[in-house]
């Protein structure tokens, strides 16, 4: 039964989406949000539930839409309308020179301009705007034919799914490339390597994986994002110059990168080079080099193209950022899920200004694959903060004297047997008391976006972890301010200050619990959905695999080992103890189960506002109630309101209510309700 909508509720639902499209630019692109994240969640919940309530009103460019969809079969086949071209190279300063004389010659002019944008390291990928709509997005490919990856796109919040301002062009196609932040590679990396999946070589593969993920939920969950460098096929809209481009692109909603310069003289394009050559490890995203481009649009078009490459720009491309050294040894870290981490010991060596002493092996499988043994000389890659990597050994400098890695057979941390089998990229630890492991899991549990105790660097876990004050997360709200004084460095005013965060992390809403257990593959997006559509811990618990993987958001790889998780019974032990110390195991607010049997109670899925004084309930039990019977509670009155729960004095909320024709219940028919419901 499809309910006719409300034009006010339409209304609503317009306003909200204008209003998070506002929030997503002033956050994403501008870096000056204007509310909390609070805000903002309860802003996008409330659009969730007007769509879920209102399927008429769902439309593809929701920013609802950008968490990702059903998993698809298979990429879809797109067509360039203008084939996308690669550039020619110029690796140092007489190439651009060279470069700079070519254009000037066949122009017969030298009056140009030039723009010099930052080469970003990332994937091509265009964007097709219909009457400021964005209608597809598509890789690369072959530069003919790419491949659909709309739904994975539209996860990237720096992508706008509306132009921003009035009278969009018919048409326009925006080239840009698609990125990662180095630290979210990094971060991703260290997840995958724990869970024993195999790792991503640089940001740019990952992008790459992630865009062309067939379950773009997974998409969702990796925060890529979005350069826009030019228009490709545009109808009814002119340009005159790139930079006029990019400051267009740039009001349109986009995130352009603010590095670009326009410049009259090569000598200055050739500083801007060689300044940001030696800067490039200050960006959190990897440039491979500086595209040089004509900046007026009419010049482009008279030079045009020798085959696939545009004769009007060129890249100067950056050295890579390797160095050879010595790998003294290889040695082993316990991360938190268990798992054998190996890294390598290196001869002290310099890169572009920093010196490298260390740089991770990744597993077994690498090191096997790459045939690096302890002694050999080594050729190792940094790429902005990354950790470094050793790509691989200089085998011509061999002497003989290298040893072939023996991965442990044991643990390094607490001598425990482990979990090795063959073909595996890793082992693991299998001791669920190992020191190793705890204290990676202290760490995550205790780190910003899960509990966020503050005062609690890694430093201090360790020395707690070896003193034994601690062992597992609940322990820590059950330490005494007499043992904490022991430690060095805690004097009464940093106690206490620990102790007080130790303290408001019991408010941390559910889904950061969730996500603070560590369990593989629940990173924050999948803890939310999990918190939300479960609404308490026990119900996760009882949850079937199938129905957590139903979930939206959420495959069957989380669902096993959401799964696995619970089976545990030391993890159920846990959970018993962080209870008692009185963290939230309950979201705030239930989210309507989509589509549960509606033969049991109803209140489910149903929303209730409370207002005035209740003859004999308080506010507190009402709600208990509404829960406990699968309803949930709102603070503010809306069309999609189901009932009014209303006492005395019930004021202006009852008079919204008569207005919306919200029904309206007294306690008596409530307690009526409530006993159909339990009959
Ligand atoms: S312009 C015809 N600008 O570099 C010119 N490209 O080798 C087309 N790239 O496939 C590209 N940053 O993926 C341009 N600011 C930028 C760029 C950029 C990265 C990539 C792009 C292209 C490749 C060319």
């Amino acid at each position: 039964m499809s309910k006719r909508v409300a034009p006010k509720v339409k209304a609503r639902v317009e306003k909200l989406r204008r209003e998070i499209e506002r929030h997503d630019h002033l956050y994403y692109v501008l870096d000056a949000p204007e509310i909390s994240d609070s805000e903002y969640d309860r802003l996008f919940r409330e659009l969730l539930d007007l769509e879920s309530q209102n399927p008429g009103l769902r439309s593809p460019l929701s920013p609802t839409q950008r968490v990702g969809g059903e998993p698809q079969e298979g990429l879809g086949k797109v067509s360039h309308r203008l084939p996308m071209l690669s550039l020619a190279n110029a690796f140092n300063e007489e190439e651009l020179n060279a470069f700079r004389k070519r254009v000037g010659d066949r122009l017969e002019q030298d009056d140009m301009a030039f723009v010099a944008e930052l080469k970003i390291d990332g994937v091509a990928v265009s964007l097709t705007y219909q009457e400021g709509e964005l209608q597809t997005g598509a890789t690369r490919g072959n530069g003919l034919v790419g491949e659909d990856v709309t739904v994975n796109l539209k996860t990237i919040r720096t992508i706008p799914l509306r132009l921003k301002g009035p009278s969009p062009p018919p048409i326009v196609e925006v080239r840009g490339e698609v990125f990662l932040a180095l630290s979210d590679f990094e971060g991703i990396n260290r997840r995958r390597s724990e869970a024993g999946e195999s790792l991503f070589r640089n940001p740019r593969n990952m992008t790459a994986g992630t865009l062309r993920q067939l379950d773009s939920r997974i998409t969702a969950e990796r925060p890529l994002s979005f350069f826009p460098y030019s228009v490709g096929y545009s109808e009814g809209i002119a340009f005159e110059t790139q930079h006029g481009v990019l400051e267009q692109l740039r009001d349109w909603g986009f995130r352009v990168n603010p590095h670009f310069r326009l410049m009259d003289k090569m000598e200055e394009v050739a500083e801007y080079c060689r300044d940001w050559l030696a800067q490039r490890n200050s960006l959190d995203y990897e440039i491979d080099g500086i595209v040089v481009k004509v900046d007026q649009l009419g010049y482009q078009r008279k030079l045009g193209q020798v085959s696939r490459e545009p004769r009007w720009a060129i890249a100067f491309k950056f050295p890579g950022q390797e160095a050879t050294t010595k790998l003294l040894r290889i040695g082993v870290n316990v991360g938190r899920t268990g798992a054998l981490v190996p890294y390598a010991e290196l001869e002290p060596v310099d890169v572009a200004g920093v010196t490298i002493r260390s740089a991770t092996l990744h597993n077994r499988e690498d090191i096997r694959r790459k045939d690096i043994r302890e002694g050999d000389t080594v050729v190792i890659k940094r790429a902005g903060d990354v950790i470094p990597q050793v790509v691989g050994p200089v085998e011509s400098l061999r002497t003989g004297e290298e040893r072939v890695f023996e991965y442990p057979d044991e643990c390094p941390s607490c001598g425990s047997p482990i979990d090795s089998r063959e073909g595996e990229p890793l082992a693991y630890c299998v001791n669920p008391r190992c020191p190793a492991q705890q204290l990676e899991g202290l760490k995550h549990f205790v780190s910003r976006g899960a509990m966020d105790i503050r005062g609690l660097g890694p430093q201090t876990l360790e020395k707690m972890v070896e003193l034994k004050l601690l062992a597992s997360p609940s322990d820590l709200y059950s330490l005494g301010a007499d043992r904490i004084l022991e430690l060095e460095g805690f004097k009464e005013k940093s106690t206490a200050n620990l102790l007080e965060s130790i303290a408001q992390s019991r408010q941390q809403p559910f889904a950061r619990v969730l996500f603070a257990l560590g369990i593989v593959h629940v990173g924050e997006t999948v803890a939310e959905q999990l918190a939300q559509e479960f609404g308490t811990v026990e119900a996760i618990q009882e949850a079937p695999e199938e129905e957590i993987a139903a979930v939206m958001g959420i495959g069957p790889e989380i669902a096993s080992s959401v799964r696995t998780w619970f089976d545990d019974e030391e993890n159920q032990a846990l959970i018993g103890r962080l209870r008692q110390a009185g963290l939230q195991l309950k979201a705030e607010k239930r989210a309507a189960p989509p589509d549960s049997d509606s033969d049991s109670s109803p209140f489910l899925g149903k929303s209730f506002v409370l207002t005035g004084k209740l003859p004999t309930l308080s506010r507190q039990e009402a709600s208990r109630l509404i829960k406990e019977h699968g309803g949930k509670v709102i603070s503010s009155i809306s069309s999609k309101t189901d009932y009014l729960l209303a006492g005395e004095k019930a004021g202006s909320k009852l008079a919204k209510a008569q207005d919306l024709g919200v029904e309206i219940l007294s306690e008596q028919e409530f307690r009526d309700m409530i006993g159909s419901a339990e009959s």
